[in-house]
């Protein structure tokens, strides 16, 4: 992409590597990885919405008839292998990944496995960074499931690999959310730890928010382009309004997609609360504004494909909030669909687009936006992150 002489890093790419795969594909249900005729590729289903096509395919592959709607999408190598993603940061001058593993993570083992298959994913991701030194850092899956304990001890493994730089979460927590007060140890932990929480969704809305025509397929549009972000702005307030921030004043946290609809939605939350009864009479309001929130504990990636978004997350981050944004692409997921993978991706070039757009300043521009255009495309998270290794190139 050519930003001057500043690195540009992809804070939001993930994997999910072979052993992932595996577990995936030995499942009955979501998320699974499943083989139809009439697709060349495994499909890879995850979401709620994809179900009821699932069942229609798999009832047709049962008939031995290739389905009318292949369900999910392509499980390419861009996945899983390393390659790939090399060859990927290679095409769009990406010079440094921080990669994480893709939803739903971990959220779906039982409490018994779920300790031993993160060590041995984060383990995975730890190896692709040690071989590709200095190009690669992660971001950690934690054992959500498994007690708290080995929650802990899992933070603490993973805040000791030289590779890694924070965890990556769903919205989902122990299951009750990231609101939940058994959580705040787990919040404490991290913040010790200084790993930052890179908050990503997986869950969307509810399938009846979408009204009675849910049914009519138009793909996966609406729960990845409103469910998604609605999800990370719902678990990101109630997070607020428990008090998290206060209570855990350390806590970094890098929201996925900008931070959903946040950047919008913060003075109508702030609203809401000062004229909200209840919370008045119960003096439960958060000691801290939204505003100073998302000016001291949070970041929010680039991952908004348009200036108009990028604007108002700079806006909502603070005065210095042109230094709380950071680029992603979201690999590899949004392939292009009209022309070759192997080549260059529109869910990288929009992001970057909107990114020099947002600051009116062209690549390598000796001005002050033409910093804050490097500043957002790497040089923030190589200083957020410390994406450093010595020894290494
Ligand atoms: N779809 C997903 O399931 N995850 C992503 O990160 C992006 C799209
Ligand atoms: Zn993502």
């Amino acid at each position: 992409m050519g930003f001057g002489d500043g690195k540009v890093v992809d804070i939001h790419t993930h994997m999910y590597p072979p052993e992932y795969v595996k577990i995936l594909e030995s499942r009955t249900s979501i998320p699974l990885v499943r083989s139809f005729p009439g697709s060349p590729d495994p499909r890879l289903i995850l979401l709620d919405t994809e179900v009821p096509i699932l069942e229609e395919a798999e009832a047709a592959k049962a008939r031995g008839v290739t389905p009318a709607n292949i369900p999910g999408r392509p499980l390419t190598k861009h996945y899983s292998s390393l390659n790939q993603k090399m060859h990927f940061m290679e095409t769009h001058e990406i010079d440094i990944s921080v990669v994480s593993l893709a939803n739903p993570w971990l959220d779906f083992l039982s409490a018994s496995e779920a300790g031993p298959i993160a060590e041995s994913i984060n383990a995975d991701f730890s190896r692709m960074c040690e071989e590709k030194c200095g190009r690669l850092f992660f971001f950690a899956a934690l054992p959500l499931t498994a007690p708290r304990d080995v929650i802990l001890a899992s933070i603490a493994h993973v805040s000791n690999l030289p590779y890694c730089r924070g965890v990556i979460l769903g919205t989902s927590g122990l299951g009750k959310g990231l609101d939940d007060p058994d959580l705040l140890p787990v919040f404490h932990a991290l913040a010790d730890a200084r790993l930052m929480i890179f908050l990503h969704p997986h869950y969307g809305l509810p399938n009846e928010v979408w009204g009675p025509r849910a049914k009519e397929n138009y793909g996966h549009v609406l729960p990845l382009a409103l469910g998604f972000p609605m999800e990370t702005t719902i678990a990101v307030t109630r997070m607020y309004l428990a008090g998290v921030f206060d209570q855990v004043p350390k806590l970094n946290m890098l929201l996925a997609h900008s931070g959903g609809t946040l950047p919008f939605l913060a003075g109508r939350i702030e609203s809401c609360i000062l004229h909200d009864g209840h919370l008045h009479s119960a003096g439960t309001k958060p000691k801290k504004t939204i505003w100073e929130v998302l000016s001291s504990q949070i970041y929010l990636d680039a991952v908004v494909y348009s200036d108009v978004g990028l604007k108002a997350a700079v806006q909502a981050s603070g005065p210095e909030g042109h230094e709380r944004l950071m680029f992603g692409t979201d690999h590899p997921f949004f392939p292009p669909l009209g022309s070759d993978e192997e080549g260059e991706w529109e869910s990288v070039t929009w992001n970057g687009a909107a990114v020099r757009k947002a600051f009116g300043a062209e690549d390598g521009e000796d001005s002050e936006e033409g910093k804050k255009v490097r500043g957002v495309m790497g040089a923030n998270a190589v200083r957020v992150l410390n994406l450093r290794r010595d020894g290494c190139r």
